[in-house]
């Protein structure tokens, strides 16, 4: 039996143009190494060869040192990954090569409630080596097939924004999403476009905020039943709430404002329906609403991190079924633009899915010694005008 099926052991890529995460100062912190080693494949594990890769906040906040579950020194970073399956150990059983795959964030959350130690070891980007690299390896375990009704582009958004979307509106059986409920999304990011989209699908009502008219306009355009500036209604928690059947408040609300905006929700939440707490894109405040609330609006707080395997497959099957195709910004970035990448979204001027276009380099030399050819110019750009095997450009 070989020990990699697929290209001969010896024909695999041996390195890897990748970036890696060199401290906590930002996205300067962001550093290109054109010749990583690939070790040598496990037996468990699939070898893929990344096309796509999506941004989220936590990517943005890991270069700084504040993304709340930590992140290892010179990490990979960028959990959300599309690829195709270039080899597969001996023992894979789940994978082929040449299958289409994505990275599951939390690398061993495969069903059933996250536990802590999945929670403190696993999450790819941060403690895991991520996406932004040609080539990587990943137990056959912490990967999930691609919606077949997806390209790499569009595919590569789902990992966290739409699995997190997903759990919010189904992960608490007892209270998913029915026909006719009304969800409240708010801001026009990955998680919550999703969460318009898998609601529309399912028959519900949608009332989504935002910061200004004009994208307010896109939401409706995308199938919201309502749109509400929050900027210029501060009160947005109440508006909605009328704007529902009886005034009797609406069914879920996926809250990626914080603590900011978590006292409109509770103004907008409809006896015992669900708030999703999942971000904190409003910043923080001492004046943030206490767990009375909960009971005086009789209603669940929920905190949400990404999903299980078994809910990402479940919502890529919803996602072939109905058609959804991701909302993606009409910006896509080459793969020696990442810094420039996490600008624009930290500048919030996109709409939609951030992505990166991972196979922008120059072809890779399937089997040459070095396994990629190198581009001087290219990598010199990447690196601020120094060679990155210089050890001090490269640390
Ligand atoms: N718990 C989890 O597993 C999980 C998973 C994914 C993301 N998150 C968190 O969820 C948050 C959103 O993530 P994302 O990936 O969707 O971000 P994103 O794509 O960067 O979206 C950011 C959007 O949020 C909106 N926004 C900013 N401040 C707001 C405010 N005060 N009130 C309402 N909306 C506001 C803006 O839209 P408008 O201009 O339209 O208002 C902005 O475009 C982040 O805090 C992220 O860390 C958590």
């Amino acid at each position: 039996m070989p020990s990699n099926m697929g290209r001969r052991a010896d024909m695999l890529p041996s390195i890897t143009s990748q970036w890696t995460v060199e401290g906590k100062s930002g996205f300067d912190s962001l550093k290109p190494n054109e010749k990583a080693s690939i070790p040598e494949l496990g037996d468990t594990e699939c070898l893929v060869h990344f096309h796509y890769a999506s941004l989220n906040y936590r990517d943005l906040i890991i270069t700084k040192g504040k993304y709340l579950f930590g992140s290892k020194i010179g990490v990979v970073p960028v959990s959300d990954g599309a690829g195709t399956v270039e080899a597969v150990g001996s023992r894979v059983t789940r994978f082929k090569p040449g299958d289409k795959v994505l990275t599951l964030i939390n690398q061993g959350h495969l069903s059933g409630a996250p536990t802590p130690s999945i929670v403190e070891n696993g999450g790819v980007g941060g403690k895991v080596d991520g996406v932004l690299r040609q080539y990587g390896a990943f137990n056959e375990q912490g990967l999930v097939a691609m919606p077949s009704s997806l390209d790499f582009k569009q595919a590569s958004t789902l990992p966290v924004a739409a699995l997190t979307a997903w759990n919010s509106l189904y992960g608490l059986e007892s209270r998913a999403l029915k026909p006719g409920d009304t969800v409240l999304t708010q801001g026009t990011g990955g998680v919550s476009l999703f969460a318009l989209q898998f609601a529309k699908a399912a028959g519900a009502r949608v009332i989504a905020t935002t910061s200004s008219d004009s994208k307010a306009e896109i939401l409706r355009n995308l199938g919201a039943d309502h749109a509400i500036n929050y900027k210029e209604d501060p009160n947005w928690g109440e508006t909605a709430r009328s704007l529902t059947p009886d005034n009797l408040g609406v069914h879920h609300i996926l809250e990626i404002g914080g603590p900011n905006t978590l006292s409109q929700s509770f103004k907008a939440i409809k006896m015992d329906g669900v708030i999703s707490i999942i971000g904190f894109m409003g910043g923080y405040s001492k004046n943030q609403p206490s767990f009375v609330e909960c009971l005086s609006h009789i209603c669940t707080t929920r905190g949400v991190l990404a999903g299980s395997r078994q809910q990402f497959e479940e919502m890529n099957a919803a996602i072939d079924a109905s058609g959804i195709k991701p909302v993606v910004d009409e910006k896509v970035f080459a793969f020696e633009d990442v810094r420039e990448a996490y600008q624009y979204m930290w500048e919030q001027k996109h709409f939609g899915k951030v992505t990166i276009q991972v196979d922008s380099l120059p072809e890779s030399h399937p089997f040459s010694d070095s396994g990629v050819v190198r581009s001087e110019t290219l990598w010199r750009n990447m690196s601020n005008g120094h060679d990155p095997s210089d050890p001090v450009a490269g640390c």
